[in-house]
C-alpha cells in the first residue's frame, strides 16, 4: 500500500506504464532520472511510458542492457535511455557524455547506481517488487514538477 506521496502502488504493468507517460509528460531538457532496483523491477517497462509521455513511438522501447544508449525522439521531448548494468559497478561513464545528452533532452537510466552521476545531480527513482505489484518510489523531493506525476492514482481509467 501506498502511504508516502512520492511512493506508488502499480499492481500491473499497465499502472507502471501509465506512472511512466506522467512522467514523461513533464519531463524537461536537462532532467536525468536513474532508476534503481533488481532485474526485472519494471524500469523498462517504466521507460517505455516515459517515451510515450513524451511522444514518442513506444514500440522503439527496448532493453538498452546490450547496446548501452537508445535515443526516443519524442514529439514533445527527445529521451535518452541508458543502462549501465553490462558496465559493472564504479563504471567510467565519462564516454557516455551525459551532459552533452541533456543538453539535447532528457535522459532515464537504468543501473545508474552503478556510476557516479552526482555531478549531473540526478532524480532518483527506486522500484521494488512486491508479488506482482512494483512500489515506485521518488526519492528526491525537490522537484515539484516531476513528483507532480505520483500524486495521481495509479489505476489507469
Ligand atoms: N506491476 C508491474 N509493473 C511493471 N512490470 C511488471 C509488473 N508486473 C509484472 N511485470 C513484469 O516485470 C517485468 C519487468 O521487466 P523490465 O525489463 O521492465 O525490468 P527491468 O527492471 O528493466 O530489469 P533489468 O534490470 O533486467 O533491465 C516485465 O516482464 C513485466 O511484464
Ligand atoms: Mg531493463
Amino acid at each position: 500500500m501506498t502511504h508516502s506521496p512520492v511512493s506508488l502502488r502499480c499492481p500491473t504493468e499497465r499502472d507502471t506504464i501509465a506512472l511512466g507517460e506522467r512522467i514523461g509528460r513533464v519531463l524537461a531538457r536537462g532532467d536525468l532520472i536513474v532508476l534503481s532496483g533488481p532485474l526485472g523491477a519494471g524500469k523498462t517497462v517504466l521507460v517505455r511510458g516515459i517515451a510515450v509521455g513524451a511522444g514518442a513511438d513506444a514500440l522503439t522501447v527496448r532493453s538498452p542492457t546490450f547496446v548501452l544508449h537508445h535515443v526516443y525522439p519524442g514529439e514533445r521531448m527527445t529521451v535518452h535511455h541508458l543502462d549501465l548494468y553490462r558496465l559493472g559497478a564504479g563504471a567510467d561513464v565519462r564516454f557516455l557524455d551525459i551532459g552533452g545528452l541533456l543538453d539535447s533532452g532528457a535522459v532515464v537510466v537504468e543501473w545508474g547506481e552503478l556510476a557516479d552521476l552526482s555531478g549531473h545531480t540526478p532524480l532518483r527513482v527506486v522500484l521494488e517488487i512486491d508479488g506482482g505489484a512494483r512500489v515506485i518510489t521518488f526519492e528526491d523531493g525537490s522537484v515539484p514538477r516531476v513528483i507532480a506525476a505520483w500524486t495521481r492514482d495509479a489505476e489507469v481509467t
